[in-house]
């Protein structure tokens, strides 16, 4: 790996007063969660449209549950890994701070983040189909649960293909974006939006963008630095070189 990144990213890091961090599956990727694209990724296996649209849960609920019962229990079965860990210690560094993810998993919050947006929902989360009703669950179905309150179906609480972000979320994202002097982007394929807008964002307003992949993506473009390599690997250096820093 090349220490000179490793130190620019770090750098740039230390010098930011406010700091965004921009998750996907990749930073899961270690703890041994597949990620959605690539090989062996979860759309290798699964069609998107039978599983992760709202038409798949009218057609099939319980395969759609099914899905999301299996999701559950494999990320129950895993821990928060390195990478996971290094973005807990930035949070202790840094006052204006927020992680943005694209990840349903919980794990960054099982690693001690607080401030912490999941654009895409949460995997022990269900919502009622029909009223307000939603509640925290680990369970595995065989069949769709129902609401207690008003019997309709409930459904995992995540943003499917083809439905909008959480209003609240998505515009308190945004709006640290466009302050933002630093976005560090972990682990994801950058192409699915309006989510992977954000680095962008901090982009477009003179922002510093420091990327972790394990190979280019659209963000490559703009960043200030790169670094081609696992995140559980690259972050816990440059956390170690950012507290050297400060
Ligand atoms: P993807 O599967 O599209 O991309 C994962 C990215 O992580 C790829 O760019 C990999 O190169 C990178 N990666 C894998 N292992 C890594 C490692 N150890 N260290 C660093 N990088 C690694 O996942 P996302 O970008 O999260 O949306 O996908 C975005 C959204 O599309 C997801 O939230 C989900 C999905 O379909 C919904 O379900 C709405």
């Amino acid at each position: 790996m090349d220490d000179e990144l490793i130190k620019r990213a770090a750098d740039i890091i230390a010098n930011s007063k406010k700091l965004l961090v921009f998750t996907g599956a990749g930073i899961s990727a270690e703890s041994g969660i597949p990620t959605f694209r690539g090989q062996d990724g979860l759309w290798e296996n699964y069609r998107v449209e039978d599983v992760a649209t709202p038409e798949a849960f009218l057609r099939n609920p319980r395969l759609v549950w099914k899905f999301y019962s299996e999701r559950r229990r494999k990320a129950l079965s895993v821990k928060p890994n390195a990478a996971h860990y290094a973005v807990a210690r930035l949070e202790k560094l840094f006052d204006d701070f927020l992680v943005v993810t694209q990840n349903v998993d919980d794990l960054h919050r099982k690693a001690g983040n607080k401030k912490l947006i999941e654009i895409h929902g949460n995997l022990f989360r269900e919502k009622c189909t029909a009223c307000a009703f939603i509640r925290n669950s680990e369970s595995s179905y065989e069949e769709p649960p129902l609401c207690p309150d008003c019997g309709a179906m409930l459904r995992p609480d995540v943003v499917w293909f083809g439905e909008p972000l959480p209003e609240k979320e998505i515009n308190e994202a945004f709006d640290f974006a466009e302050e933002a002097d630093t976005v560090i982007v972990i682990g994801t394929s950058a192409i699915v939006f309006p989510a992977a807008q954000l680095p962008f964002i901090v982009y477009n307003h003179g922002g510093k963008v420091i990327e972790v992949n394990l190979e280019p993506t659209p963000v490559t473009d703009i960043a200030n630095v790169s670094i081609f390599e696992k995140c559980g690997i690259v972050l816990p250096k440059i956390l170690d070189e950012i507290e050297a820093i400060l």
